[in-house]
């Protein structure tokens, strides 16, 4: 049906994927390599037991990929400089993560001489958007292929398929939630969150404690951050995964880092969905906290102005965009200053800083105080607010008042 010989899947060692495998062999003809991207999901088998399972289901070749400190360095950190949330709410945790894997699916379809990358997609989600968008971006002469838009199963008839093909799956029957998973956090869709008034159940939850089991004792972490970038965790130096790792986990205990939201996808349907994001909403909170003291006046408005269209641009596929690149080279500069520490407090379900300091900053306790101190100039205000009101005072002397 498709004029390929040979396809790199994104390969996630799940159930659609594995079928995939097969399935492109099978109907399209075509050898399959299938490539599987660490970006930190807690995968339940290793990285061997994927690879292997991927050759059972019929790959001609498997690869894993360690991408973890990249993602972390070139995607989640300038997310986190752009103080990236969609729709005010959400870290881009799956939109993050396609452009990297795409990235290494055009490189493996090159190295191995394929004319085509395939996904696991389904025909509703941002993902087979972000996944499609990406590649033709990167490689407008590969063919993408989303073979699950295409056949058409329930969960039970890939269950079935695998079974008949003996593929080598192990699903749980009993889990009904479709899970997305990185470094930066973790996506829930599917099964009872599908009613948005019915309140998210406590089972598809694996990096956040219930509130209700954190630690009665408070806990305090200290994130210090160098041009933008986190660099240290109370005092000790940590490269990006690490650092993301610990906060998750930290924060994680403490049942805090749970968002629950409808949500507007690309592709016009409104999705009621479930996150847990510790590690990237805590440093969120605490990178923009540190701005708050380091960064002038006008330019943190103006980036301000600018987040949301950042998270946007990513949440719709367009990583790889001239836009996306030149925001960056935007909130790259605005990091220059943003040098300092901040404290988070943990209690249960709690998470929000109770301080922050900079060798730079620009507040300025001589001009803030209200004591003794003060080294404001008190007399420049008159003829400041005076000058300011200047514009106002004129209309109601010529115009008269407003109503
Ligand atoms: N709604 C989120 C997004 O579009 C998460 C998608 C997660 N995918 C999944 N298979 N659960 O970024």
């Amino acid at each position: 049906m498709n004029n390929v010989s040979r396809v790199v899947l994104a390969y996630s060692g799940g159930l659609d994927t594995s079928v995939a495998v097969k399935w492109i062999t099978q109907e399209w003809g075509a050898e399959v390599v299938a490539l599987a991207v660490d970006v930190g999901q807690s995968a339940d088998d290793d990285w061997e037991t994927v690879r292997q399972r991927a050759l059972a289901a019929g790959a001609v070749e498997a690869v894993v990929i360690d991408a973890r400190s990249e993602f972390a360095d070139d995607y989640c950190l300038p997310a986190l400089q752009a103080n990236a949330l969609y729709e005010g709410k959400y870290p881009l945790v799956s939109a993050l993560s396609r452009p990297v894997i795409v990235k290494h699916l055009v490189a493996a379809a090159r190295q191995f001489n394929a004319d085509a990358v395939a996904h696991g997609c389904t025909g509703k989600g941002n993902d087979q958007v972000r996944f499609e968008v990406s590649s033709r971006a990167l490689a407008p002469d590969l063919e993408v292929l989303a073979p699950v838009r295409v056949w058409g199963f329930t969960r039970e008839d890939s269950i079935d398929y695998a079974l008949r093909h003996e593929i080598p799956i192990t699903v749980r029957k009993d889990n009904p939630y479709s899970i997305d998973e990185n470094l930066w956090g973790r996506a829930i869709e599917c099964g009872v969150i599908e009613d948005p008034w019915v309140a998210p159940p406590s089972e598809p939850y694996a990096l956040t404690a219930d509130p209700s089991h954190a630690p009665t004792e408070p806990w305090e972490l200290t994130v210090a951050f160098e041009a933008g970038k986190p660099v240290s965790l109370d005092g000790e130096p940590m490269d990006l995964v690490s650092l993301i790792e610990a906060v998750s986990k930290r924060v994680g205990s403490y049942g805090w880092g749970r968002l629950d939201m409808v949500e507007n996808r690309r592709v016009g349907i409104k999705s009621r969905e479930v996150y847990e994001c510790p590690g990237s909403l805590a440093l969120i909170m605490a990178h923009a906290d540190l701005e708050s003291i380091t960064l002038e006046r006008d330019l943190m408005r103006e980036k301000a102005r600018l987040e949301p269209r950042y998270a946007e641009l990513v949440y719709d596929g367009l990583w790889f965009s001239p836009l996306r690149a030149s925001l960056d080279a935007f909130m790259a500069e605005s990091q220059l200053p943003v040098t300092g520490e901040v404290r988070l407090r943990l209690e249960p379900g709690r998470c929000w800083v109770t301080g922050r300091r900079a060798e730079k900053g620009l507040y300025d306790h001589g001009l803030a105080t209200y004591d003794a101190t003060d080294s404001f100039r008190h007399e420049d205000a008159a003829g400041f607010v005076r000058l300011w009101g200047l514009g106002l005072e004129t209309v109601a002397r010529t115009q008269g008042p407003p109503e």
